[in-house]
């Protein structure tokens, strides 16, 4: 079975072509264009994403060195994302199944962020095989979940204001790190000291309030922010340059704490042996090596996605519209499908 999936949910404007399970092809195109701006700008997303959108999707057939008359299948993110944006790949993705008379699958981004780390360079990959605890932290999302091999999951946690991914983004832009500020703090903590000041860590069991935040799986990331600037505001230019790569690593590291104290320990209240990160925030080196550690301290095996599946990308989609497939949870054409901007999965016990 051949997919193409199509993903336009930000700034990312992304095609792959998947064959029964292994990644042919993704073509991944960054728009440059809202770097001054600090931030996307939805209408310049929407207008980069109409002009690349044929290119990249020709790019992505090209490569995986097939036509689009061999393709079975059509996928493309429905949402949640910048809607303009999202609604430029859908209904691409939709005109082009509809002219090749192929069903068309309209998948959620977040969930497939969350099942990333099984993307496969190999043909017949199958997925995960039990449960595991996901953590999904991009720009948009930070989810905890635990999650079935039947693809359903119950939410556990989130953020109660800023995602991972703005935590990273604007206290690197208080620090004039540019947009996006993430990948930026990854570099510049590796030669930073990670304990030169303790920036707070917001809802966890060494947090200042009195509340006891035992099994408490949300996260907040506001607090930081206030507290940087405060920080900021107490030095002046010239000690905040020489520490740059200090703070960075202070940052980084108040905010990967936080993320592995909490996915570690819903993991071990939840008795589910298996971690997976996922999502922008999870190509974090700090991340990725505190958890690894954490994940062998208390025996869990932990899944990560390749660093190119980390962000947004077009394969993650193809790929959770193969296992949406290949789990019976797709069985009709979804012509017609409302694009959206916002995702609130229901939490655990909730009604
Ligand atoms: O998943 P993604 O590409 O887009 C959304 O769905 O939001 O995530 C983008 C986010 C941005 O906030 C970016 O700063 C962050 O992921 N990010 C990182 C790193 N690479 C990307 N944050 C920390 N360290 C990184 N290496
Ligand atoms: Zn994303």
């Amino acid at each position: 079975m051949k997919i193409l999936g199509i993903e336009t949910s930000c700034d990312e404007t992304s095609a792959a072509v998947l064959c029964d399970g292994k990644v042919l092809s993704n073509i991944v195109s960054s728009q440059l264009c809202h770097t001054d701006f600090g931030g996307v700008v939805p209408e310049l997303a929407s207008r980069e994403h109409e002009r690349l959108i044929v290119s990249i999707a020709e790019a992505a057939i090209t490569e995986a060195n097939i036509t689009k008359n061999e393709l079975d299948v059509i996928a493309a993110t429905a949402g949640p994302g910048l809607i303009g944006a999202v609604m430029v790949g859908l209904c691409f993705a939709e005109g082009l199944a509809w002219a090749l008379s192929k069903p068309f699958v309209p998948v959620n981004h977040v969930e497939a962020h969350i099942f990333s780390p099984f993307i496969s360079d190999e043909p017949g990959h199958v997925g995960p095989e039990g449960d595991f605890v996901s953590l999904t932290v991009s720009g948009g999302h930070t989810l905890l979940s635990i999650v079935h091999q039947d693809l359903g999951y119950e939410v556990i946690g989130r953020t109660i204001d800023d995602a991972a991914g703005e935590a990273f983004d604007k206290t690197g832009k208080m620090l004039g790190l540019g947009y996006p500020a993430g990948p930026v703090i990854d570099r510049l903590a590796r030669q930073g000291d990670p304990e030169f000041y303790r920036f707070p860590r917001a809802m966890t069991s060494s947090s200042q309030t009195s509340k006891s935040y035992r099994n408490n799986f949300d996260f907040s990331f506001s607090g930081l922010k206030t507290s940087v600037l405060t920080w900021l505001g107490r030095h002046d230019k010239e000690h905040i340059e020489r520490h740059m790569a200090d703070i960075a690593a202070s940052i980084q590291q108040a905010i990967v704490s936080v993320l592995v104290e909490k996915t570690v320990a819903a993991a071990l209240l939840h008795k589910v042996k298996t971690i997976s990160i996922a999502g922008g925030v999870s190509a974090n080196s700090g991340l990725r090596s505190a958890m690894q550690e954490a994940c062998i301290r208390n025996g869990l095996e932990l899944f990560v996605p390749k660093a190119t599946y980390s962000t947004d990308n077009a394969a993650m989609i193809a790929t959770m519209a193969e296992l949406m497939i290949s789990r019976g949870r797709f069985t009709e054409n979804s012509y017609g499908i409302a694009p959206f901007a916002r995702f609130i999965p229901a939490r655990r016990g909730a009604h």
